[in-house]
């Protein structure tokens, strides 16, 4: 699954953006609060637009503070996947549960810093493992391979039955870097600058695809 990120799009035109990733899986849309990240970008308001703008499913990542009272709007609203940071919850496992409830699936981030340990008893709340490949806060920045274990024990314990997740990966996601994302056993990757720097996004978006299948 490819998730493009319209972090790297032209906020102004977000509805021509979106379109120009038909097809699309899913389109990440990165919240941002200026407080668990030194980055500010948008928030429930432009996400209902979204959901109006466009049939692509949103996977909602929040980069806030706090995320056990703000997620659950953003699963009312009708975002497809609506992932939260396990260094900023409080209760992550009743978070889940309130995500699940308003319809929406839960996922669960790390920071590259963050081992997935700290989360494994959590996980099996969760229906999705997004590993940050980059500090959180801005796109273009560049692929942190070591992440990739992460990734790994994530696939083991998926494929051994203990978990049903899909396992996502979100920074410095490009041409060069993306086999070896899928060679460790992603799911889903996220990109925002090799989809949308491009001068096709949607060609770009193709390609990447193609270098993922695995
Ligand atoms: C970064 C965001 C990413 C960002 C990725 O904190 O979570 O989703 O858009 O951008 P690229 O793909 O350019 O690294
Ligand atoms: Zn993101």
């Amino acid at each position: 699954m490819i998730a493009p990120s319209i972090l790297s799009a032209d906020f102004a035109r977000l509805a021509e953006e979106a379109a120009a990733v038909h097809g699309a899986d899913w389109l990440h849309v990165d919240v941002m609060d200026a407080h668990f990240v030194p980055n500010l970008t948008l928030g429930l308001p432009v996400v209902k637009a979204l959901l109006k703008a466009t049939d692509i499913p949103l996977d909602c990542h929040l980069m806030i503070e706090d995320p056990d009272r703000w997620a659950i709007g953003y699963a009312e609203a009708g975002a497809y996947n609506v992932t939260v940071h396990l260094e900023a919850a409080a209760d992550p496992v009743q978070l889940a549960k309130n995500l699940r409830a308003a319809g929406a699936k839960a996922g669960l981030s790390i920071k590259p810093g963050t081992p997935i340990e700290s989360c494994t008893d959590v996980l099996k709340h969760y229906d999705t493992l997004l590993v940050m490949s980059v500090e959180p806060g801005f796109g273009g920045q560049s692929f942190m391979a070591e992440v990739l274990d992460k990734v790994r024990t994530a696939r083991r314990l998926v494929d051994s039955g203990h978990l049903n997740l899909i396992v996502e990966i979100d920074g410095g996601i490009n041409e060069d870097t993306i086999a070896q994302a899928a060679e460790a056993g992603v799911d889903c990757f996220v990109a925002g600058s090799a989809i949308y720097d491009a001068s096709d996004p949607g060609a770009a978006m193709a390609k990447l695809r193609a270098l993922a299948a695995r």
